[in-house]
């Protein structure tokens, strides 16, 4: 088969819960061999947009295609090819960790217990244990190695960080970028604005069921207001009037402006009102999520 030019292609993808909007017009690309990161608050719809994606839902508008397969005809075959960690993982309670991957590797064809059991121990997860008796982080380690064991060439991963401690995260991290380096693609969504920073090439922040914006990671971290705080004698000047200022938070003598473009105004301003001490803050992912996610309609 001809390798696709987009891992994901999406257009105009729509899904309404009958008048309760999922996702509504969604077009996104992304490329093969990227890490795309899809981003937003609460009630986004980012598990709509995956559960679509996997075609576990339909859409009530619009298309997609996944590895070049229709994810609402070849739903079937397209599962196949995709490694998916859902948000709301439900596993066989009953089961020992390695007979319920070695049920999960059958119904994939066949996945050596080596697969899984390497993935284990780079996420320190015991699977001799049974599944009911494990914690919640735990749990969510076995639905990483779940969604890896079998070298898919598209990765959908749902939070896939969620209840997983700082030293197992920073594996997963790991585990992600030598995936990608062996040529697969990974979509994910997440809340750890960090986390995103750190793995994704681009990003889309999907607000209120609207894509709001796509774009590099840089690129949107060069473009958010950076923070300046300054420190007066007393009460702070109205700063609010500078240019480029897009909004001044004031706490004692203390004000907190969120500026974009040169700082010079804003600078001379505050040292003409007597400014006493100043610290700035390169703008970081997070900077640029709150200046879309802000202003929110609903
Ligand atoms: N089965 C459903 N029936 C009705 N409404 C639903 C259903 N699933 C999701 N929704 C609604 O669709 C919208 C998008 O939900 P979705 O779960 O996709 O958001 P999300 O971005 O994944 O949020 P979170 O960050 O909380 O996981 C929400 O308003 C939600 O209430
Ligand atoms: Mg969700």
């Amino acid at each position: 088969m001809d390798e696709p030019n987009k891992a994901l292609r999406l257009q105009g993808l729509t899904k309404f819960y009958g008048s309760q909007r999922g996702i509504e017009d969604l077009t996104l690309d992304v490329r093969p061999g990227e890490v795309f990161g899809f981003l937003g608050p609460n009630g986004a719809g980012k598990t709509t947009t995956i559960r679509m994606i996997l075609g576990l839902i339909h859409p009530t508008r619009g298309r997609g295609e996944v590895l070049g397969l229709d994810i609402v005809k070849d739903s079937v075959r397209l599962r196949a090819q995709v490694g998916y960690l859902p948000g709301d993982l439900a596993l066989y309670d009953r089961m020992q960790g390695k007979d319920l991957l070695e049920f999960v590797g059958r119904m994939r064809g066949g996945v050596p217990a080596t697969a899984y059991e390497q993935l284990a121990e780079r996420m320190q997860l015991d699977l001799d244990r049974r599944i009911k008796d494990l914690s919640r982080g735990n749990r969510q380690k076995v639905g990483v190695v779940a969604a890896f064991m079998h070298s898919p060439r598209l990765l959908v991963l749902d939070e896939p960080t969620s209840g997983l401690d700082p030293v197992v995260q920073q594996e997963f991290q790991r585990l992600v970028r030598e995936t990608v380096d062996a040529g697969a693609t990974v979509f994910l969504s997440s809340h750890v604005l960090a986390e995103v920073e750190e793995m994704a090439d681009r990003v889309g922040i999907v607000v209120s069921g609207r894509l709001a914006v796509v774009d590099t990671v840089d690129t949107l971290r060069e473009r958010a207001a950076r923070k300046i705080e300054l420190d007066f004698p007393a009460a702070p000047p109205d700063l609010t009037g500078a240019p480029g200022v897009q909004r001044v938070d004031v706490r004692g003598a203390t004000a907190t402006c969120w500026l974009t473009g040169p700082a010079g105004s804003l600078l001379k301003l505050a040292v003409d009102h007597g400014v006493v001490d100043i610290h700035t803050h390169e703008p970081d992912l997070e900077d640029a999520f709150l200046g879309y996610v802000t202003g929110e309609d609903s």
